[in-house]
């Protein structure tokens, strides 16, 4: 697998994000970090039934940590990580490159981004994480130069899928992905794009409904506070 390295700087990322009355910090993690990030992914994917996470390889996780992407990880005050989220960071060359799945252009591979696995910790769910990850790798990978924004759900990932839909991404191939073969949907968002808020009422009702990715770009996106 071979990514582009780029010009981001790996250890200055943290924000604070509240859950109920606690607050969590974020930041992206380093390679000190991946026991207890890799600790997190299997004890989630242990808890699935068959097929709904893809289960990544330990060098997977390694590779992320600069050369590959971005690892971002959420943790409590006592330093358990419990919400990790993967940024993938392709060349346009790369065969994992999910700008080829979806068919675009070879001269836009380049500008793809991925957001590759993310999990949250059973007991840390519904708290707004994997939205808050989703746009932070966002405005990450925005920041260096990437416009694509492309992911992976299983079709029955009902929470995933609706928070992607409600982010502003669309379902644009269905298809049999990785080694294992699951079917994924094939999500993509073009960041260059933001779209304008449908009503506060809609985005609760409504999982197709496209709210603005404004704030994911605007000046809060890398700054300390979740969205
Ligand atoms: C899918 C997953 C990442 C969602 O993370 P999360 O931080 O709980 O998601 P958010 O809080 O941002 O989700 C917001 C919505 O999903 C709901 N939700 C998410 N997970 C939930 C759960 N386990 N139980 C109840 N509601 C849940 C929230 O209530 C909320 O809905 P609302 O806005 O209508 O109230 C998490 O459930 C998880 O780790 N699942 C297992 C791994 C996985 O499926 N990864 C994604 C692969 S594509």
């Amino acid at each position: 697998m071979i990514y582009a390295s780029n010009v981001l700087a790996a250890s200055s990322e943290t924000w604070s994000h509240r859950a109920g009355e606690r607050t969590l910090q974020g930041r992206l993690l380093g390679e000190s970090d991946l026991p207890a990030l890799i600790g997190l992914h299997h004890r989630v994917l242990a808890a699935l039934p068959d097929g709904i996470l893809n289960a990544e390889t330990d060098e997977f996780f390694a590779q992320h940590v600069f050369e590959s992407g971005r690892l971002l990880g959420v943790e409590t005050g006592d330093g358990e990580i419990v919400a990790y989220a993967v940024l993938g960071l392709p060349t346009a060359s790369s065969s994992y490159n999910f700008g080829r799945d979806i068919n675009l252009p070879l001269s836009e591979l380049g500008a793809v981004a991925h957001l590759d696995g993310i999990g949250v910790d059973a007991a840390w769910r519904g708290h707004g994480l994997q939205r808050a990850l989703s746009q932070r790798r966002t405005a990450i990978a925005v920041a260096a130069g990437r416009r694509h924004m492309i992911t992976t759900v299983a079709p029955n990932n009902l929470h995933s899928l609706s928070n992607l839909l409600a982010l502003g991404f669309n379902v644009v191939a269905t298809r049999p992905m990785f080694a294992a073969s699951h079917i994924r949907h094939l999500l993509h968002l073009d960041a260059s794009k933001p779209t304008v808020a449908p009503a506060p009422e809609l985005q609760k009702t409504d999982p197709l409904a496209r709210p603005s990715l404004l704030a994911a770009f605007g000046p809060s996106a890398l700054s300390g506070d979740a969205a």
